[in-house]
Order: structure tokens, then sequence, then C-alpha cells
């Protein structure tokens, strides 16, 4: 039997778009309207099966609160890939994504990564197009992928998830 891998991600993004609610639901399969911020940076473990090999993934959550603090590099060591998530509600979120990218690539070096425009649900409310996320993909990087997720309806999650942690064991 192959030994466990374990797979660090971080999940960035301003405050309010979801990371918290995404990792919940992913790990728990649980959904609070209720918004309590997160302070600092926190994280689950799911021990998963990805391509015939299980993988601890250590989701870590942080504050979109702090961004223009250091979230300090012990955070970032050993990260293994990145999920970049913005409210699609919320084109401000969508906005500052270029610089939560450019500090991951700083402080972590270049890792897999995903983008997340999560919120789905609110479609009435929607302020950023499926077009205009995948543009910026194509344009930022070859390998980002985009999924458009509801962390409330437990949409999209799991495979974006699992899509990160593929793309990172292959590297390991
Ligand atoms: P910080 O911890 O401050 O960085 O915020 P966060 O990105 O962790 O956001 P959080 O997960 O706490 O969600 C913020 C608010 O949005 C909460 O009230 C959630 O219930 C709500 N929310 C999260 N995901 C969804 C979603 O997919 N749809 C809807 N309608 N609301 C959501
Ligand atoms: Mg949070």
């Amino acid at each position: 039997m192959s030994k466990k891998q374990l797979l660090k991600i971080i999940i960035l993004g301003d405050s309010g778009v979801g990371k918290t609610s995404l990792m919940h639901q992913y790990v728990s399969k649980k959904f609070d309207n209720r918004y309590k911020a997160t302070i600092g940076a926190d994280f689950l473990t799911k021990d998963v099966e990805i391509d015939g090999q299980s993988v601890a993934l250590q989701i870590w959550d942080t504050a979109g609160q702090e961004r223009f603090q250091a979230l300090g590099s012990a955070f970032y060591r050993g990260a293994d890939a990145c999920i970049l998530v913005f409210d699609v509600t919320q084109q401000e979120s969508f906005a500052h994504l270029t610089s939560w990218m450019q500090e991951f690539n700083i402080q972590a070096g270049k890792r897999d990564c995903v983008l997340i425009g999560n919120k789905t649900d609110l479609e009435d409310k929607r302020q950023v197009s499926s077009k205009v996320a995948q543009q910026w993909c194509q344009k930022n990087d070859d390998g980002i992928k985009y999924f458009e997720t509801s962390a409330k309806e437990n949409s999209g999650v799991e495979e974006a998830f699992i899509c990160v942690a593929q793309a990172a064991l292959k590297k390991k």
C-alpha cells in the first residue's frame, strides 16, 4: 500500500466571499447563513481518495479582513495549492483577485491554483459573469481552472476541491 500523502491547500479571498462556508460545506456538509468573521487562520483535515491514492487534505481557511496585513510565513509554508475565492455578487472581490494571487505566489512560490466564483444561488444579484472570470484565468496563467459554486446549496464545491487536489498531487 502506498503511503498516505498530505496536501496543504490554502483558501484566499476577500472577507465575506464564503471561504469558511466552502470549507465547512466540503468537509462537514454544513452551511450557516450567519456571518462570523474568521480571525487569523485555521485548518480542517479531510481524508479522500484521489486517483487511487489516499490523501489527507489539510485545508487552511484564512481571514479575508487581514488582507492588508501579512498573514505570516508559517501559514503559507509548505502550501501545495491555493483556492482563490470571489463572490459573484461583489465586483470588488473579483477586482482584488490579482493581489491575492500575487501574495500567494510571493509567499509560497508558484503552485497550482483554482478560482472559485461563489454564491451562484444569488443569480439575480450577480455582478461578475462566468465569461469575465474565465477570461481572468486565461490572462493570468496557463493552469488556472474556474469553478462556480454555491456553498449554501452545495453546488460545485466538491469538484473544485478535488480538481485542485488532483493537480497538486501530480506534483508530489
Ligand atoms: P472572512 O472570514 O471574513 O474572510 O469571510 P469568509 O470568506 O470566510 O465568508 P463566510 O464563509 O463567513 O461567509 C460570509 C457570508 O456569506 C455568511 O453569511 C455566509 O452564510 C454567506 N455565504 C457563504 N457562501 C454562500 C453562498 O454560496 N450563498 C449565499 N447565499 N450565501 C453564502
Ligand atoms: Mg471566514
